[in-house]
């Protein structure tokens, strides 16, 4: 463990910029991206071995522990993460103060009360600990759910939701040179995880577990959207074919080349027009069935949702928790595939578990 700092008492600062809406508590004297410089993103830079390695895996997989690192501070429900740089972890956050209670039938669509809460963006380094901690939300605003997350080289895209099915969500990106957040657009359904393709440069957002993937291009965005608080209609939207896994936080790898698209499409006549080379996120998540929790991991087709490779992930935290219940994100060491976890509420820990 590197030596860290401990400021003792966190500099409060409140951000001015128009676009923004955060105001950001800063525990440690660091930028927030080392020299102030924006890495590349996995699309540009492993994204290709990431998908190689993932066609690799299967229900036999042995994962073996790399290693298990708390997170400082109390980390509310985390909802996606994603790294930014080797040296830098942004975290979705949130915390509830009224819990939605279950409705006993459908009243304006949904199944549930609103609730309230807040939505932040942490920023941690790679030891755990807290470098800066944004409040995305402000008290009494009904999309208090920060979704998943996603960095695309420059920006880091979140959703902010209602925390309850068929409801609303805005989406928004985050500058993470300065957690200035924007907000660009509505969509009248709730949102989770975010992914920009940025070869299309189109976003990819899933609703309550992953049911439907609607598309939005940013293309000469702002124009055909809708201004806010108006919803923008979305140019497709496709339902999730698998009922497995609801996925929860997913990361854009970029467009590849799928080997057993291409065998299919050399052996089993598959038209001659269709594309092998697939845009490609990987996808973390848990079924809910009953009792029954099944968690897993996904390489999937973010145009058709179809899912090009799958595994189950039956690890648990040492409270018990499936690994895949929140967070996800990869990382290649050494030619070898490691997958990245935090899946408790409040008390995190950060699991790295290499796939052999
Ligand atoms: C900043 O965030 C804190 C915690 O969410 C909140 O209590 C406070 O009211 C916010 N301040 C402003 C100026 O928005
Ligand atoms: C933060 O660090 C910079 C450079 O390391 C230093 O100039 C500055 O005084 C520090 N600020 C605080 C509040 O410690
Ligand atoms: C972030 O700030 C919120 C509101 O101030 C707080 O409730 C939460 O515990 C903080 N998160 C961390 C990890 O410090
Ligand atoms: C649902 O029904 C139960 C019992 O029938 C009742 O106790 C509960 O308050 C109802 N919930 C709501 C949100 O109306
Ligand atoms: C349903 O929607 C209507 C119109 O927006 C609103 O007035 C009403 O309060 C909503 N009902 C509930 C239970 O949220
Ligand atoms: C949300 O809407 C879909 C499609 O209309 C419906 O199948 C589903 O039951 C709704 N979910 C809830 C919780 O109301
Ligand atoms: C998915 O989207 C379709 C088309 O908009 C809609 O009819 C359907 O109700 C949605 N399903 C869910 C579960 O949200
Ligand atoms: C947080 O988790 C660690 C490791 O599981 C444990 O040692 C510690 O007591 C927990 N802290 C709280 C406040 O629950």
């Amino acid at each position: 463990m590197r030596a860290s700092v401990f400021l003792a008492a966190a500099l409060a600062a409140t951000t001015t910029s128009a676009t923004s809406s955060s105001n950001v508590t800063i525990y440690r004297n660091e930028s927030f991206l080392p020299g102030n410089r924006l890495p590349e993103s996995h699309s540009t830079t492993d994204g290709k071995d990431i998908v190689n390695l993932f066609l690799s895996l299967s229900s036999s997989t042995t994962w073996t522990l790399v290693s298990k690192t708390k997170m400082e501070g109390d980390t509310g429900e985390p909802e996606g993460m994603v790294r930014v740089g080797d040296e830098r972890l942004f975290v979705t956050s949130n915390q509830y103060t009224v819990p939605t209670v279950k409705y006993n039938k459908t009243i304006n669509g949904t199944d549930r009360t609103v609730g309230a809460g807040f939505s932040h963006m942490l920023i941690y380094d790679l030891d755990g600990n807290r470098i800066a901690n944004a409040s995305l939300t402000a008290a009494g605003d009904i999309e208090y759910h920060g979704g998943g997350i996603d960095y695309d080289g420059r920006y880091v895209w979140i959703t902010l939701a209602q925390y309850r099915p068929n409801s609303t969500a805005t989406i928004a990106r985050i500058d993470p040179l300065t957690l200035e957040t924007t907000r660009l657009f509505r969509h009248d359904d709730h949102n989770g995880g975010i992914v920009h393709d940025t070869i299309t440069n189109e976003l990819v957002t899933l609703n309550w577990n992953g049911a439907n993937a609607t598309t939005w291009s940013l293309n000469g965005y702002p124009m055909g959207f809708t201004a806010i608080p108006g919803f923008t209609p979305a140019i497709r939207e496709v339902p999730n074919p698998s009922f497995y896994v609801g996925y929860q936080d997913c990361k854009y790898l970029g467009h590849h080349a799928m080997p057993n698209l291409l065998l299919a499409q050399a052996g089993c006549g598959l038209r001659s027009d269709f594309n092998p080379v697939r845009p490609v996120m990987l996808c973390g998540g848990v079924g809910t069935f009953g009792s029954l929790s099944l968690g897993g991991l996904a390489l999937v087709d973010l145009q058709t949702m179809v899912p090009l490779w799958e595994v189950p992930i039956t690890l648990t935290s040492d409270l018990g928790v499936s690994l895949t219940e929140n967070p996800v994100d990869a990382q290649v060491v050494d030619g070898k595939l490691r997958v990245w976890f935090m899946p408790d509420q409040h008390n995190s820990t950060l699991y790295v578990y290499e796939a052999a």
